[in-house]
């Protein structure tokens, strides 16, 4: 289906007839139709900056770390300089994939079809029988990995674009940089003071990949999922969730943007690692130092957040970020990449790294929660009666939005008791507006 200019998503699809975001309602097709499916990949996935990893996964000259740009493997190399290089992960011979592992350190990426080679730039520096195979008419400064057009790197985040005429990763991000700020940064302040814990948890959901974003970019509609949770021991206090208590959460969307995100403010995190007394100590040391740089701003955490179209964020314990990789219009593949503040003792990483995987990952409660309610969402959205149904976005519709002096964006939702489906809302305004954007 790519080549939309012969076949215009418009002639094979009334998309206006599918989003009624003044009426609060979207066509189950989104979830589970091929074509829409298909145009997604090219009007969204080719043109919009996407999260693709973090420096501190390649530290040295030679390291790789190897990522997808919607189903596109990409390989992030560190060149001898110390310079990152952003290419397609595909032999420019006959498609072969050059590097298979999914991190290392190496001097060149050989294909395993014909023996083509790589540097860490991307350079063609090994044809096989070059000389008599194609009489040095081979011009391999041509034939080198397809490199992407734009790569950023953000406070030691890594976001790239196929498009060249992109705007600059900030001026994508918006108001939005200031939660991608709020993970990114250390707890005590420090800008980009964060690492990623080494491993990335990877897995395949059968769901539609926009109902992981949604629901980071803000769903607190859906606590219910969670009951069991609030039960559970899974609190570094042991409490449960409830360690949340006393806090305010306010949600936020940009419009015309798409991202959603959410702010917890005043929360106490030597509180809730009071079972850890390193852990609490740290924080209680960390915070007095975020305080004397922020001030008033210091209690401000991030809650999930999705920066459109497929990086959710959590700045607030756990830290990470959760990707949601298309994998056809019912699979999804979710990368989790956790974040701890880089010169952290490791007693206080090890804590964190343990809680994070109880909370979150395939094998966290929390996104048990969640998968089993996508799965059986998709599910829901292919049937052939059940497609004639629109879902329903009609929560907070009405409400009066209003800005609030602490948090950029929108308020959609500053009271648990009172939710709101704005920023999925603007997710799909701007879903629309890329898929039926002309060539
Ligand atoms: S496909 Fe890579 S060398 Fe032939
Ligand atoms: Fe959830």
């Amino acid at each position: 289906m790519a080549g939309s200019s012969k076949f215009p998503l418009a002639a094979l699809v009334d998309l206006e007839s599918l989003i009624d975001l003044e009426g609060g309602t979207i066509s189950r097709k989104l979830f589970s139709d091929q074509i829409l499916y298909q145009f997604e990949q090219e009007k969204i996935f080719a043109r919009s900056w996407l999260f693709v990893g973090h420096e501190s996964l390649i530290p040295n000259a030679g390291d790789f770390f190897t990522s997808y740009m919607g189903e596109e493997s990409i390989i992030l190399a560190r060149g001898k300089s110390g310079e990152i290089h952003a290419m397609l992960n595909s032999c420019r011979h006959r498609g072969t994939r050059v590097c298979r592992s999914d991190h290392g350190n190496t001097a060149a990426f050989y294909c395993p079809y014909h023996g083509w080679s790589y540097d860490s730039a991307g350079r063609l520096i090994g044809v096989p029988h070059y000389a008599e195979g194609y009489q040095g008419k081979l011009d391999r400064s041509k034939w080198g990995l397809i490199p992407v057009a734009q790569l950023a790197n953000y406070k030691g985040s890594l976001w790239a674009t196929w498009d060249a005429s992109a705007p600059p990763l900030e001026d994508y991000l918006g108001g939005m940089k200031f939660y991608l700020d709020l993970a990114l940064d250390a707890t005590d302040g420090q800008p980009g003071g964060s690492e990623v814990i080494g491993g990335i948890q990877k897995w395949i959901v059968p769901c539609n990949w926009k109902l992981g974003a949604e629901n980071f970019g803000v769903d607190h509609y859906h606590g219910v999922s969670h009951r069991s949770v609030d039960t559970a021991a899974i609190g570094p206090s042991g409490k449960g969730r409830r360690d949340l208590d006393g806090m305010q959460i306010v949600d936020v969307s940009f419009p015309g943007r798409g991202h959603g995100a959410s702010a917890r403010i005043n929360h106490n995190h030597a509180a809730v690692f009071q079972n850890y007394p390193a852990v609490a100590e740290y924080f209680k040391t960390a915070l007095a130092q975020r305080r004397r740089r922020h001030g008033d701003g210091a209690d401000i955490w991030g809650g999930p957040g999705t920066i459109f179209p497929n990086a959710s964020i959590q700045g607030f314990q756990p830290r990470t970020f959760a990707l949601w990789h298309p994998r056809g219009p019912r699979e999804t593949e979710v990368w989790r990449f956790y974040l701890v503040d880089r010169d952290a003792p490791e007693e206080v990483k090890d804590v964190l790294r343990r809680y994070f995987m109880r909370y979150a990952g395939p094998g966290g409660m929390t996104e048990q929660d969640d998968m089993e309610n996508w799965r059986t969402a998709t599910e829901g959205a292919r049937g052939v009666i059940g497609s004639r149904y629109p879902f329903n976005y009609q929560l907070g519709l009405d409400r009066q939005l209003a800005p609030n002096p602490l948090v950029p964006g929108i308020v959609t939702m500053d009271n648990l008791d009172a939710p709101s489906e704005g920023g999925q809302r603007e997710f799909y305004r701007r879903w629309l507006r890329l898929m039926s954007a002309a060539d």
